[in-house]
């Protein structure tokens, strides 16, 4: 059952609210002020906050505000007597969740709280998604390496180069992310090979063979029951296809191969060419560039091939007996004259921080830094900008407006919003506002911030 608490300091209406809340089954518990409902919230957990604007002492914004401020995904629906378009404007720039005009019908107000209790579930299963989803897909992969010594890490490293390829082919962020899990789920279904056939220190006979050939669809059903793990299916069950139609479990070809699946298939013989196997010395990496070359366009995708040859040649790809490795790309040093970069933080330790890591991520550039809402307006006026750097919490409002106003006046600008941490829905919120990127202020966010600059910088 959802619990809601409600906040109004008039004895008639909160009663009400509670009435209309409790006839349609949620656990609603009260409070006259927004002060209580504060303390209130510290000792027991809501879904959902239901609060009148005008109140003696912190009103509704306020409390929104401070709510936000601790817990940015739990939803606050605002009941509002002055009906103004200031206080609607300003309840939805502060992240209301809803907002319901005085006199209200009960349906009103019931439909508004389920809306935003639906909302909020769903940010949170695509959260629980996005999180899940990778610790899921290693649990499974690490179940088949520990069977097998020599396999230790061996996903891991052909994930990291099926991704790279990824990369260079372009694909978006979530494909990328598809066929990083592809590439560690691969040989899932190994799980159901038995041991004397999987670990058999020599050659394989052609029963043994046709056995260790069902991985492939053991693995695809095997994910069946997991949505989550839906996408990564087609890699799964094709990643031993071949580009000239003779591979198994389907016999397709070329194009008709999930593209995942491809790039998979030369991720993981690489991989296996390149790293020490039971009963086979590694390759050098001369002879697996060999045999690259050799079945480009019969065993696998001739572009995919020529891309992975290429990350050799660069010496990005590095082939060693411990198995394949990526170098590091080193950061690119963007020497840009007169770029003007507006930073609005409030905290000056962070302003310093981040002040040196723009200066240094985008050489040459000059940081303007604001401490406010107010700060950042008067900054801006008669300033253009290449670039915005806008933490969410400023002492007098909110990173919203700062973006609202840097919209209003250029709608190209990159702007980068820094939130805090366990902060997503302000990120989604953020990208709502106009915002280009977003950084979370977490261990490492600097270094992540360079990298987005840099990139954002690149592109405009
Ligand atoms: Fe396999």
């Amino acid at each position: 059952m959802n619990r809601i608490l409600v906040i109004d300091d008039e004895d008639v209406i909160r009663m009400l609210v509670v009435e209309i809340l409790e006839s349609v089954g949620y656990d609603v518990t009260s409070a006259e002020s927004a002060e209580r409902a504060l303390a209130l919230l510290e000792e027991a957990e809501f879904d959902l906050v239901v609060s009148d604007v005008v109140m003696p002492g912190l009103s509704g914004l306020e409390l929104l505000e401070a709510v936000r401020a601790r817990r940015a995904s739990l939803p606050v629906v605002l009941v509002t007597g002055a009906g103004t378009y200031d206080t609607l404007s300003q309840a939805l720039t502060r992240g209301a969740a809803g907002l319901v005009t005085k006199p209200f019908a009960h349906s009103d107000l019931q439909s508004a709280v389920a809306d935003a209790l639906e909302r909020a579930a769903r940010s949170r299963d695509d959260l629980r998604e996005r999180l899940l989803a990778p610790t899921l897909a290693s649990a499974l992969a690490n179940a088949i390496e520990a069977r097998d010594e020599d396999l230790h890490g061996h996903c891991e490293r052909l994930a990291a180069l099926a991704v790279r390829v990824a990369e260079l082919l372009d694909l978006p962020p979530e494909d990328v992310e598809t066929v990083r899990l592809g590439a560690i789920l691969h040989d899932v279904g190994k799980i159901g090979i038995p041991d004397r056939v999987l670990l058999k220190p020599s050659a394989l006979n052609d029963e043994e063979r046709r056995i260790v050939e069902t991985h492939p669809e053991i693995g695809d059903k095997l994910l069946e029951p997991l949505d989550l793990l839906a996408g990564a299916r087609p890699i799964v069950r094709h990643h031993h296809e071949r580009w000239d139609g003779t591979g198994y479990p389907d016999r397709l070809r070329a194009d008709g191969i999930p593209l995942g699946a491809r790039i998979v298939a030369v991720a993981d013989s690489v991989e296996v060419m390149s790293s020490r196997q039971l009963y086979r010395q590694p390759r050098t990496p001369a002879q697996i560039v060999e045999e690259l070359r050799e079945c480009r366009g019969k065993q696998w995708d001739p572009q995919i091939v020529d891309l992975v040859l290429g990350l050799i040649e660069s010496g990005e790809l590095q082939l060693s007996t411990d198995g394949l490795h990526l170098l590091e790309q080193a950061p690119v040093k963007l020497i840009v004259q007169g770029l003007s970069v507006l930073l609005v933080e409030d905290d000056d330790d962070h302003a310093l921080l981040v002040t040196e890591v723009l200066e240094r991520a985008l050489e040459g550039a000059i940081v303007s830094r604001a401490g406010s809402v107010a700060g950042a307006a008067e900054l801006s006026n008669g300033s253009t900008w290449s670039l915005a750097v806008v933490d969410h919490n400023l002492p007098d409002g909110l990173g919203m407006q700062v973006l609202d106003a840097l919209r209003a006046e250029d709608p190209t600008m990159p702007i980068v919003m820094l939130t805090g941490q366990g902060s997503e829905e302000m990120a989604i919120e953020a990208f709502r506002h106009g915002a280009s990127d977003y950084v979370v202020k977490a261990g490492g966010y600097l270094e992540a911030l360079a990298s987005r600059v840099r990139g954002l910088v690149t592109a405009a």
